[in-house]
């Protein structure tokens, strides 16, 4: 059976009480906190930074997760290790030079992902799997949550987990396969199906009353 992870995003969570919904989430059951970062550059939409990553990081011991949606990459990549992230993922478009991003994050002791958005190729892939720990498809246009999965994203995560299944067979070395974006209950089953194995979801959850509730429902929406 396949190791599926949770990772809601808190760009949906309140974050006027940021800890406090960290804290719930995490009790009802969350295996990672997404952080979603974006710069009103890269992407049309502006959220936070490294400081706001350290005052949640005494708040919880599950792995941050944190999704660069900057340019340039590498300074934030640096300042969010230092903040006490876990992993790091970014867009290739978003770097001057991809390896070397990759490369920074992991010597800081992080794990190394890059984001894929909607109409990015697969081939950024072709030369880096070995700098790799995660791939990360998104399923809507970076900048907000709330918005409708792309349908497309289906084929797009067969043709990653091909890729990964590939390199595992050959190498013994696994890398999670992240979507993000769009989300739901009702297309979660699908979506693992198509071989994803992290979930990233915002407004699915945070827009719930019930946390454990909601991550109950989607873990057994995995067990089918
Ligand atoms: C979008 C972000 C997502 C977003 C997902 O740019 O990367 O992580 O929060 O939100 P939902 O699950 O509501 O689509
Ligand atoms: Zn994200």
């Amino acid at each position: 059976m396949k190791h599926y992870r949770i990772a809601p995003s808190i760009l949906s969570a309140d974050f006027a009480r940021l800890g406090e919904e960290v804290r719930q989430v995490v009790d009802a059951g969350a295996d990672w906190i997404h952080f979603d970062v974006m710069d009103n550059r890269y992407v049309p939409n502006l959220t936070v930074g490294p400081m706001v990553c350290a005052a949640i990081r005494p708040h919880t011991e599950v792995p941050i997760d944190v999704h660069l949606m900057v340019r340039p990459t590498d300074r934030m990549a640096s300042d969010f290790a230092k903040a006490g992230a876990n992993i790091i993922s970014f867009h290739p478009e978003a770097s001057e030079h991809i390896d070397r991003t990759l490369t920074l994050i992991r010597d800081h002791g992080c794990q190394a992902g890059l984001a894929f958005n909607p109409a990015t190729p697969l081939h950024y892939l072709d030369h880096l799997m070995d700098r790799l720990d995660l791939i990360l498809i998104m399923s809507v246009n970076p900048g907000f949550g709330g918005q409708s999965f792309i349908p497309e994203a289906i084929n797009k995560l067969k043709a990653a987990r091909a890729r990964i299944d590939a390199y595992t067979a050959q190498t013994g070395r696994e890398i999670r396969l992240q979507v993000d974006g769009g989300v739901k209950l009702d297309n979660l089953a699908a979506i693992a199906a198509a071989g994803a194995d992290t979930f990233v979801a915002g407004s699915a959850i945070f827009g719930q009353p019930d946390y454990r509730a909601t991550i109950n429902a989607m873990r057994n929406q995995l067990l089918k």
